[in-house]
């Protein structure tokens, strides 16, 4: 009998898919059959059934070698999501220095979180071109909207992926590629929240550690994080074909915070 979401054999990159929200969505797809390809810097644990290719996608030379590698093993590719990203909180001007905004986070941010989904992007496109359909997925974040104390350059980097979505769905849309941005709130803790992200939240926002998840998640009409796989459930559907409509938007999942 053929499932709802009908994912079953379709060919899937996530960026970022050794952890987090990108590990929780390589699960679900998996559940739902489909063959899975984790591009990420590090070997994802637990995931024998996946195929990982390790990728720097600021890299356009090793994204061009990991989607010939795709295309070699599967012959073609139905979904990107394009989540692979980085959060390194700072100050525009601090007082003491310690966690000003400098060129080297600045161009770390805008290297991973936009050109390395304009790099995955194209580079898929092309394929999914040839085959007159395709799904592409860009992980967004609710801050893109509001902004976001100490955390402007990601804030600014994720309003460019949902921009970029906007104007990549205009050029693709009419021959058979929908692409859509996908806007997490605060979520339960990830990776993302290393010590040294913590460390320099605290610092810039005068808080402590046990304060990060309460004012985050005060924030949300619903008075709670976003659970992983929140996220990977709103993926789901947007690369499947119950989707089919919806394409040059972001979709926010997240409990009513920046809407
Ligand atoms: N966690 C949250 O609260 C939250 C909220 C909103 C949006 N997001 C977005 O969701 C996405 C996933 O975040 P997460 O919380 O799961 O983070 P995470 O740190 O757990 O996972 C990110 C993954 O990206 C990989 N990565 C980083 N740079 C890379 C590069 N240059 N090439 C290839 N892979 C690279 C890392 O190795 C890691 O496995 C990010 O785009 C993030 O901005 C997260």
């Amino acid at each position: 009998m053929q499932k709802w979401l009908d994912l079953e054999n379709k060919v899937v990159i996530v960026t970022g898919g050794s952890s987090g929200i990108g590990k929780r969505m390589c699960q679900s797809f998996m559940e739902q059959g489909a063959q899975v390809v984790i591009v990420d810097l590090h070997t994802p644990e637990e995931m024998e059934s996946c195929t990982f290719i390790c990728c720097d996608v600021t890299s356009k030379d090793e994204v061009e070698q990991m989607v010939c590698q795709v295309m070699e093993i599967f012959g073609h590719i139905d979904v990107l999501v394009n989540n692979a990203g980085v959060s390194i909180p700072r100050l525009l001007v601090d007082a003491d220095s310690r966690y000003e905004l400098d060129d080297t986070v600045f161009d770390k941010t805008m290297d991973v979180n936009v050109k390395g989904a304009f790099h995955c992007a194209q580079a898929c496109a092309k394929s999914m071109l040839r085959q007159h359909h395709g799904v592409i997925l860009n992980i967004s974040s609710e801050c893109s909207k509001e902004g976001s104390l100490a955390q402007s350059v990601y804030s600014a980097s994720k309003a460019a992926i949902e921009s970029l979505t906007r104007s990549w769905a205009k050029e693709l849309s009419p021959q058979g590629i929908r692409v859509v941005a996908i806007a997490p709130g605060p979520m339960e803790a990830t990776a993302l929240f290393s010590a040294s992200y913590i460390d320099a939240m605290c610092h810039c926002r005068h808080i402590q550690p046990e304060a990060i998840g309460t004012t985050y998640h005060a924030a949300t009409l619903m008075g709670r994080e976003g659970h992983l796989e929140e996220i990977a459930n709103t993926v789901l559907f947007l690369a499947s074909d119950r989707a089919s409509f919806i394409t040059g938007t972001t979709i926010n999942v997240s409990g009513g915070k920046s809407r």
